[in-house]
């Protein structure tokens, strides 16, 4: 006897996380997509975007309200930062599972903030999950392993293709005025500065930047350690953490943000040691929409309903723009 698949809705499913998404969703053995809300699509068949999509699906337009009263056992939200709250009040009064891909909930101590591999084994709120940030999550996979060796806030210099910023126009995804250019934006309180900072417990400085790419992460971190470190030192501490990890690779070498276009890991190391081994940068890539978004999201959708985390992402699959 097989398993009923579980099902889901997505609310927000034109963007960019939300379309890919989808492709996740249609991939995955164990995973029935219900419905699928956008105003600007409405009506239109699910399979025009997302080839494995359901051919009798269409587009809804779905208010908070209309949502909480639908049939499914989780509920994704993948609306802009602030639209969240009006979803998650009404959800919340019915059995359905949430994830949040937006900010709203990861400073809700009420939410599990879903970074598998560093919160694996915080079990509380696992019926309300906040997904973390894109940056952040490079962020703290970077700092994570050497959190407790830090003496001043690491630096943390980020550079995300242009998909990072949604679909709604903006200077940062505006491909005419990034051809060719490098836009730095909000270097003082980004919000992923805050996550990861409370995240860590350890302050960081942040330094966001668009570039003309598309898709994918390239996280420069500066640490200043309190105490001298070796190359083997350093490598060891992350290959503590990250050994059984399938979805963070270490690395000797400094990975590079095109080689994590269309993957679901990240790729975290090429050190480099001051000579007095007190200054190191770490580096780590990732796929903003991949390990930044939609598949943090499936691994989370996988633990809560207690299936195989890696249950459909297989790594080797490799996507397009
Ligand atoms: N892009 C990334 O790399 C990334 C990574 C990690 C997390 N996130 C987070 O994930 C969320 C989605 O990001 P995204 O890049 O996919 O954004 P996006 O491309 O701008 O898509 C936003 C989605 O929300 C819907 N929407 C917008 N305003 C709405 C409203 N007032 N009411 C109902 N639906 C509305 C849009 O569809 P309609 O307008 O058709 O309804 C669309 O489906 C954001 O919170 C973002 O911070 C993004």
């Amino acid at each position: 006897m097989t398993a009923s698949p579980i099902k889901l809705g997505l609310v927000g499913a034109r963007g960019y996380v939300g379309l890919e998404l989808m492709r996740l969703i249609g991939d995955h053995p164990g995973l029935q997509l219900g419905y699928a809300s956008s105003r600007e699509l409405v009506g239109q068949r699910l399979v025009k975007h997302v080839k494995n999509a359901d051919p009798d699906l269409r587009f809804e337009t779905l208010d908070a309200e209309a949502v909480a009263k639908r049939d499914v056992d989780i509920c994704v939200l993948a609306l802009p930062n602030g639209l969240s709250d009006n979803y998650a009040a009404k959800l919340k009064k019915t059995n359905t599972i949430i994830v949040d891909l937006s900010g709203d909930h990861r400073f809700d101590n009420q939410w599990h903030y879903g970074l598998p591999e560093l919160s694996r084994n915080e079990r509380e709120g696992r019926l309300c999950i906040s997904n973390p940030g894109c940056y952040a999550t490079a962020m703290q996979l970077a700092i994570a392993p050497l959190r407790n060796f830090v003496s001043e806030p690491p630096h943390c210099f980020g550079v995300s293709g242009y998909s990072g910023a949604g679909t709604k126009p903006s200077k940062k995804n505006d491909a005419t005025l990034l051809a060719g250019n490098l836009l730095p934006y909000q270097p003082i309180g980004h919000l992923h500065e805050q996550e990861v900072s409370h995240r860590l417990g350890t302050e960081v400085r942040f330094f966001p930047h668009v570039a003309e790419f598309f898709r994918g992460i390239s996280m420069t971190v500066t640490m200043t350690l309190d105490k001298s470190m070796t190359h083997g030192d350093v490598r060891m501490c992350y290959e503590r953490v990250y050994a059984s990890e399938p979805l963070v690779h270490v690395t000797d070498e400094v990975p590079l943000v095109a080689d994590s276009v269309g993957r679901h890991h990240a790729t975290v190391g090429g050190w480099q040691l001051s000579a007095n081994g007190r200054r190191l940068v770490v580096f780590s890539t990732l796929d903003n929409l991949l390990k930044g978004a939609a598949t943090q999201a499936i691994q989370n959708i996988n633990l809560a309903c207690e299936h195989a985390e890696l249950e459909g992402l297989d790594d080797e699959l490799s996507v397009g723009q």
